[in-house]
């Protein structure tokens, strides 16, 4: 008896293993993503999905439901699909003028300093301001460059603009200064991290350290607060930043 009762017990004990492994990676597994990556119709949902997979997003988890909506977790397509509407219903969590709070879920100081600015106003007044995707597209979370800065905001920023009244036509030059002005801090601070670690085998630069981790930090402060639009007041603190950062390697020597 014993003989046929553990191996049927070892039986049963790898069923319900596999069955649990299963259901548990079922669970885990993302119906909105595993049914659209399997759409090859042409269509634009194909596209949206397209461009969705290569994006840092993607490989974050982002997921469909986290902007749209929905039932992450059902396989049917009309129950996965409730509560999920077309980008110009305006009930919509991807309506434009929802957008900003829709993103703000995970990126809340950079919604805030948005809301803060002109853009936000005119968005959430007349609709004729730029909302996130406006720059960042909706699938992207595209970087901006400032190679790509000034063809975008001339969009609304020029002479003959129905968006604009004040017609301040030197923005886009400014907005591209600006995003080289962060590129340059950036790399500065970069190399600055890249001059420590090797310095740190031959001296004491921990107060140093600090001062770069601090100065990372302010880096990264200013990228949000660029959201307020306050393009000249951004360049101001650049140009600290790149100072500081000069300082700190002068301490070095
Ligand atoms: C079983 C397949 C399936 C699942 C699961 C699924 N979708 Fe879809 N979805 C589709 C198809 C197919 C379309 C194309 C339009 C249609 O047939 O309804 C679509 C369309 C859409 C659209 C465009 C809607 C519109 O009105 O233009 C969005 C947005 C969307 N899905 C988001 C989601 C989200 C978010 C989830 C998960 C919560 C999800 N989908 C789950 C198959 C699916
Ligand atoms: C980071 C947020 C975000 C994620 C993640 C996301 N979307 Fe979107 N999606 C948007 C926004 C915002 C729009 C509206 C774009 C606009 O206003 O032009 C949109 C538009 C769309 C549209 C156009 C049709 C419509 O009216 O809604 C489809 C289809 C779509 N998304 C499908 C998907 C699918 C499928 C996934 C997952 C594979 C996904 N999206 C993931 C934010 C997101
Ligand atoms: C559920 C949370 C979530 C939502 C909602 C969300 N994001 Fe993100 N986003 C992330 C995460 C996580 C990252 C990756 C951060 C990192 O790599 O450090 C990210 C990165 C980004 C980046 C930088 C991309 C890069 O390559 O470094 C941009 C730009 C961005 N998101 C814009 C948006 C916009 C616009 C929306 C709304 C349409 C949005 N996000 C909605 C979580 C979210
Ligand atoms: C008018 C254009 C514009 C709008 C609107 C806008 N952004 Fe940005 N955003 C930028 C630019 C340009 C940068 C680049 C600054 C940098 O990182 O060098 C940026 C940077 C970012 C980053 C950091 C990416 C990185 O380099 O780490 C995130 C996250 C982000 N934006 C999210 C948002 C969210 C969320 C909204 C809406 C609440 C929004 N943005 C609205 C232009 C815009
Ligand atoms: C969708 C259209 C649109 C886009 C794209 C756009 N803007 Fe604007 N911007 C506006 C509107 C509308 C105003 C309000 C000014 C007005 O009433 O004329 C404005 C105002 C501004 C102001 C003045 C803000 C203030 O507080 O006085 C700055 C600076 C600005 N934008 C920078 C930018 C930059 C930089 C970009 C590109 C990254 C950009 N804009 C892209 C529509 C846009």
């Amino acid at each position: 008896m014993k003989k046929i009762v553990l191996p049927l017990l070892f039986a049963a004990f790898c069923l319900f293993a596999t069955f649990s492994a299963q259901s548990t990676e079922a669970k885990e597994k993302n119906q909105c993503v595993e049914c659209h990556q399997s759409i090859n119709d042409g269509s634009i949902v194909q596209k949206e999905y397209n461009d969705y997979k290569k994006s840092n997003h993607a490989q974050k988890g982002v997921t469909c439901d986290k902007c749209h909506g929905g039932y992450a977790d059902q396989k049917d397509k009309e129950i996965a699909h409730r509560g999920v509407r077309p980008a110009n219903d305006r009930e919509s969590l991807v309506h434009f003028q929802k957008i900003p709070s829709t993103c703000g879920k995970c990126h809340r100081a950079e919604e805030d300093a948005f809301i803060s600015s002109k853009h936000f106003k005119k968005l959430s007044t007349s609709g004729k301001g730029p909302n996130c995707v406006t720059c960042h597209t909706p699938k992207k979370a595209r970087i901006l460059t400032s190679e790509v800065v000034r063809f975008l905001c001339r969009e609304c920023h020029n002479k003959d603009s129905s968006y604009t009244s004040n017609k301040l036509t030197s923005i886009p030059a400014d907005a591209q200064n600006t995003l080289t002005l962060f590129e340059k801090t950036t790399l500065n601070a970069d190399w600055l991290g890249e001059y420590l670690s090797l310095a740190t085998k031959t001296k004491d630069v921990s107060s140093q350290q600090k001062q770069y981790q601090d100065l990372k930090r302010k880096v990264k402060r200013a990228k949000v607060d660029w959201h307020h639009f306050k393009i000249y007041d951004t360049q101001v603190t650049l140009r600290e930043l790149l100072h500081e950062a000069e300082d700190i390697k002068e301490s070095i020597k």
